[in-house]
């Protein structure tokens, strides 16, 4: 029996990043599945024209006027029973090579003012006691990506983050979703800021196996209804999502083993 369509139980979304790949797979499916989306990009004429999708212009780098965008937009809507933090981006190149500023910038812009939204969500959702909070990490969280080092803090500080919240908020009606998608085909490697014009033998290494996964991955469509039955489930947890192998097989067998022991799969993963 197909379950009822999410529309049904969840009314209004609010999502992060809804102008291309994963983000715009959720709000396709949110649209159709009949909940109201207010979505966000930094140019509003990204974003689908449809009816039922509220357009905002976010910058996530300005942490005071991203929370008052969503508050604002909350008032809106008279509350969000769904709130997605999605909006991210990439970045690469060797630790000591990058200038300091660019990795604690992406730290600030993914970790920091992602968390803020996650708070101000849930100071409403707390006032209407239900509502659910997924925060979009990535399977970089368990298996960190080479040459990524800021992009692997931000994305295990916010599962971090989603696990502290399962436990703050288990046995209410509160529903905490952590969201770690694997390699997926989407604009993602085209935003990557670059902290170098020239890369290593080594790093262009990395960076072509970076692409390569990221080339063969799914459709953020995969994602999506991986979402959906997420938010059919109703519970509080992780969700991994992705290829068989990325998002079931490696994390079984990395159970098994040592860190030493996935450290160096990873190393020949990447072809280092
Ligand atoms: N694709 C993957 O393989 C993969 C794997 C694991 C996790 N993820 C995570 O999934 C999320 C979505 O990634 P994606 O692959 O769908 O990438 P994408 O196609 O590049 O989309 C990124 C989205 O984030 C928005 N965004 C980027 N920087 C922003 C900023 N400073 N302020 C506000 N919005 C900003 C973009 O909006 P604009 O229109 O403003 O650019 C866009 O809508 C990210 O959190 C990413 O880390 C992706």
């Amino acid at each position: 029996m197909s379950a009822p369509p999410l529309g049904l139980r969840y009314r209004t979304a609010f999502l992060t990043g809804a102008s291309t790949g994963l983000g715009r797979a959720f709000a396709e499916m949110l649209l159709a599945e009949g909940v109201e989306v207010w979505g966000t990009a930094r140019d509003t004429r990204r974003l689908p024209a449809q009816s039922r999708f509220h357009p905002i212009a976010l910058e996530l780098a300005d942490g005071v006027s991203t929370e008052r965008i969503f508050c604002e937009a909350n008032n809106e809507a008279g509350g969000f029973d769904l709130v997605i933090n999605n909006a991210g981006f990439g970045a690469f190149g060797g630790f000591a090579d990058s200038e300091f500023s660019l990795w604690e910038s992406q730290i600030q812009i993914m970790l920091v003012n992602t968390a803020r939204l996650a708070h101000a969500a849930l100071r409403d959702m707390q006032a209407r006691s239900c509502g659910v909070l997924v925060n979009v990490s990535s399977l970089a969280a368990e298996f960190p990506l080479p040459y990524q080092p800021a992009y692997n803090v931000i994305k295990s500080g916010l599962s971090a983050l989603s696990e502290s919240l399962m436990l703050e908020f288990a046995g209410s009606k509160i529903v905490i979703i952590d969201f770690r998608p694997g390699d997926y085909r989407t604009d993602f490697e085209g935003s990557v800021r670059r902290s170098a014009k020239d890369f290593s033998p080594r790093q262009q290494k990395a960076w072509r196996a970076f692409h390569r996964l990221m080339e063969s991955g799914p459709a953020p469509e995969h994602a999506a209804q991986s979402l959906r039955r997420a938010l059919i489930h109703g519970r509080s947890g992780t969700v991994r999502s992705g290829r068989l192998f990325q998002a079931v097989v490696g994390p079984f067998l990395a159970r098994l083993g040592s860190l030493a022991l996935r450290r160096k799969i990873l190393l020949g993963y990447f072809g280092l």
